[in-house]
């Protein structure tokens, strides 16, 4: 908000670099105006604080549900532009990197802001491959679960735990451990995993190889049988390590929003990636891949896709992988991943998805209800066609897609943590219930004699979310 002193002649706002940008604002209740700076294409929503009815009014506020349209801080770590489908990471295309670069590199790249020297990529590598270890006590925790247990839950479970583990990483401050603390969370992810899916299968858990590279080490953990050394196609790897760049993070989406709220309140990192990890896990967001293999499940075959397109344009069902809060385009990610799925199905030789899934694009791209509301495929409507050939089942997709977020988590809440600016997330809001009401005793009190609490039977369907 403009101070008196920073005002210019003409009332308006001098910026630092010497422009003025400003929005007049003026309040048709009281017929006052006011004059809000503008800055990066924004207006401090605390500076509409100061408008007011009366002396003893709270002051305007933002109504914004979902952050349709709020920035929440200030991030130099990935670049979108979703009119135009561009993304990319510390300024680098998203293409590049995956042409170019390796999942480790990327990593590097998020957490530190620029590509490493050889010297530094080769210590980072040696330091992640040298914590992919997890403590045995995490392995009987993990152990204790269900023999049908989602993997997710496993995976949340576990990212949690490991706080107990390092419980110094609450000292937040300490760079040292906010260093560990990020090689830790990058290296253990995929042992939790492979943990988890072995657990599932009820086969013994494989140890990490070190010998191996960061997505060889991975299939090795989930696919080693009786072999003394897993020798993992390299087909299989570079997929991998492709689909690990492109989830490597996506700026301000749920899971990373969450990760930063419960950072915000200054517990360790581990509890907060818990809880990007619980983000992630819903069918609106990393949940999408495995919901996208269930409805080409469910299409069955290529002639039911006009029955299933129709019921989409009734509103009965959403075709999942579709749709994207930022991309009004096409996914960037997609069109990268599409190009690989050919190369896994070849490694592999199965996915009897593909035809559907291909045929299904097509037919949503030809149709106006899709293309007016710019619906495009987004990166979950390929990436769950590639686990599946790599015959991951369904409910361990969201997963392979905690593994590589955890470095943009990782990278993300390093720099909120750094971030003056930021202090503990606590929205506000509109308060719509009632007020001041007395306490009826149980005797004077009416109503139905079951439970019927209507709110609870809403249709999840008719709430929406990104
Ligand atoms: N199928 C059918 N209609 C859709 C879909 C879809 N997948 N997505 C959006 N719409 C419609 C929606 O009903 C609305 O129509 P209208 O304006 O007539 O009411 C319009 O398109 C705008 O949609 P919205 O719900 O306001 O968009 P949003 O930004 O709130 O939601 C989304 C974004 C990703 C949650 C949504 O597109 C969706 O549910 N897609 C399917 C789930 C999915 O694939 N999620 C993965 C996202 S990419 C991975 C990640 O980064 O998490």
């Amino acid at each position: 908000m403009a101070t008196e002193e920073e005002s210019s002649e003409d009332g308006g706002v001098a910026t630092a670099g010497g422009a003025t940008e400003t929005l007049s604002v003026t309040d048709n209740r009281t017929g006052e105006s006011y004059e809000l700076e503008v800055t990066d294409g924004t207006v401090k929503a605390m500076d509409l604080r100061q408008i007011k009815v009366s002396e003893d009014d709270f002051g305007l506020m933002t109504y914004d549900p979902a952050f349709l349209n709020t920035a929440s801080c200030r991030s130099a770590i990935t670049f979108i532009d979703g009119d135009k489908g561009i993304l990319e990471h510390r300024g680098i295309p998203i293409e590049q990197l995956c042409e170019k670069s390796t999942f480790l590199e990327v990593a590097f790249l998020l957490v530190y802001g620029e590509l490493p020297t050889e010297p530094q990529l080769e210590r980072w590598t040696f330091d992640i491959t040298h914590h992919t270890f997890v403590h045995e006590d995490i392995k009987q925790h993990l152990h204790g679960f269900r023999y049908d247990a989602h993997p997710m839950g496993m995976l949340l479970a576990g990212v949690g735990a490991l706080s107990t583990f390092y419980p110094d990483a609450k000292n937040i401050d300490d760079r040292e451990e906010r260093y560990m603390a990020a090689i830790r969370m990058i290296a253990k992810m995929p042992t939790l995993a492979a943990f988890s899916y072995r657990h599932n299968r009820g086969l013994p858990y494989v140890y990490p190889d070190n010998d191996l590279s960061f997505p060889e080490n991975f299939l090795s953990m989930m696919f080693k049988m009786t072999e003394v050394k897993y020798e993992p196609d390299p087909r299989l790897a570079k997929a991998l390590d492709v689909l690990f760049i492109l989830h490597a993070d996506h700026e301000q989406n749920c899971s990373t929003n969450a990760v930063r709220a419960v950072g915000s309140s200054q517990v360790d990192p581990y509890s907060a990636v818990a809880a990007g990890v619980a983000a992630l896990y819903g069918p609106l967001h990393g949940g999408a891949n495995e919901a996208v293999l269930k409805m080409l499940r469910r299409i069955e075959k290529v002639e039911n896709i006009p029955d299933f397109l129709a019921g989409v344009k009734d509103r009965e069902e959403k075709l999942m992988g579709f749709g994207h809060r930022v991309y009004k385009n096409y996914d960037p990610r997609a069109r990268i991943i599409k190009k690989h799925v050919d190369e896994v199905l070849e490694a592999t030789q199965h996915n009897p998805l593909i035809g559907i899934a291909t045929e299904l694009e097509k037919q949503a791209l030809d149709d106006d209800f899709f293309t007016s509301r710019k619906l495009y495929p987004n990166v979950d409507f390929y990436s769950g066609l590639i686990y599946e050939a790599l015959e991951l089942p369904s409910e361990y997709f969201t997963v392979m897609f905690a593994i590589p977020r955890t470095a943009g988590w990782v990278a993300q809440w390093l720099e909120m943590v750094d971030d003056s600016e930021q202090k503990i997330a606590r929205p506000r809001q509109i308060y719509t219930g009632g007020r001041e009401l007395d306490y009826t005793p149980m005797d004077a009190r009416d109503g139905p004699e079951k439970i019927t609490n209507e709110a609870l039977r809403r249709p999840v369907r008719s709430r929406r979310g990104a």
